[in-house]
């Protein structure tokens, strides 16, 4: 069943469920802030304390990232580009079998973005609700010139406690942190016991986030650049809509093109950034 709801507040977001799963995609960002296979616990964090707001982005879920991944050199324009604040509009959605459905969002220039960025674009989200939750964002050049992007699928994994946590498929690879603007060579498996912001490159395997009771793989295509992300104790405090505590039960791995993975798209060209969880 694929549902237009609204929150007491008036905020709106579609609600999919089938049997295998169900999603929430609020209409702002298109930002997916739920997702639970049936008798399962939800994959992704969100903050109990997250507001649902015009204009603020939901802190948990998988904001994305767009046009650009980061701050911008002009300050005064919004960390994370300004797709996950926008309005989307919602495009189609398919119960295609009775654990599959889909549904697809939008995203065109307009005065606003227009004025952040000077760019014609068309920007597409198609979600596909199952046992896995597959994400694609297309992004369309309808300018008459070339454009630039960064981009992340920002994605907030639930973990039973920090501590018992490991992400494997990132050995050897090379990675930019981002606390010390260092390059930096991974070695074995990433584990957390301290704050971790980094960028890592050359990225082109499966990702394994594993729990204590849970493993979900991570895979992308479109995308050679991986962040990941844990705030650890004191940047929480300082982060907005986070409870002190909240760094124990998430951590990011986002699907991306950052740093060196930036991607330029001549006028008429489209690029597709996917990340699929399983
Ligand atoms: C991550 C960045 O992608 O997003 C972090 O690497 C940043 O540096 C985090 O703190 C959250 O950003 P925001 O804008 O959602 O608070």
């Amino acid at each position: 069943m694929i549902t237009h709801k609204k929150l007491p507040n008036g905020f709106e977001y579609i609600e999919v469920k089938n049997r295998a799963a169900e999603v929430k995609i609020a209409m702002q960002g298109a930002h997916l802030f739920h997702y639970a296979r049936t008798d399962e616990e939800p994959l992704l964090w969100l903050s109990e304390v997250s507001d649902f707001k015009l204009g603020k982005a939901i802190r948990g879920g998988v904001p994305i990232c767009w046009p650009w991944f980061g701050f911008h050199e002009e300050r005064s324009l919004p960390q994370h580009g300004f797709a996950r604040i926008s309005m989307w509009e919602f495009v189609c959605g398919k119960e295609i079998d009775e654990k599959t459905s889909s549904v697809t969002f939008r995203l065109t220039c307009n005065d606003e973005t227009l004025k952040m960025w000077s760019y014609r674009f068309e920007l597409k989200l198609h979600v596909v609700i199952s046992d896995n939750l597959t994400l694609e964002l297309k992004t369309t050049n309808i300018d008459d010139r070339e454009f630039e992007i960064t981009q992340a699928l920002h994605t907030y994994f639930k973990v039973s406690h920090i501590s018992h946590v490991s992400i494997k498929g990132l050995d050897k690879k090379p990675y930019l942190d981002a606390l010390t603007y260092k390059n930096e060579l991974q070695k074995g498996d990433i584990i957390f016991n301290e704050e971790v912001d980094r960028v890592y490159q050359e990225v082109d395997g499966e990702i394994v986030l594993r729990d204590k009771n849970r493993e979900i793989h991570i895979k992308n295509q479109g995308s050679f650049s991986v962040v990941v992300w844990n705030p650890w104790i004191e940047k929480t405090k300082r982060m907005s809509a986070m409870r002190e505590d909240a760094y124990i039960y998430f951590l990011c791995i986002e699907s991306a093109n950052a740093f060196d993975d930036v991607r330029v798209l001549e006028s008429g060209d489209s690029h597709t950034l996917v990340a699929t969880v399983l």
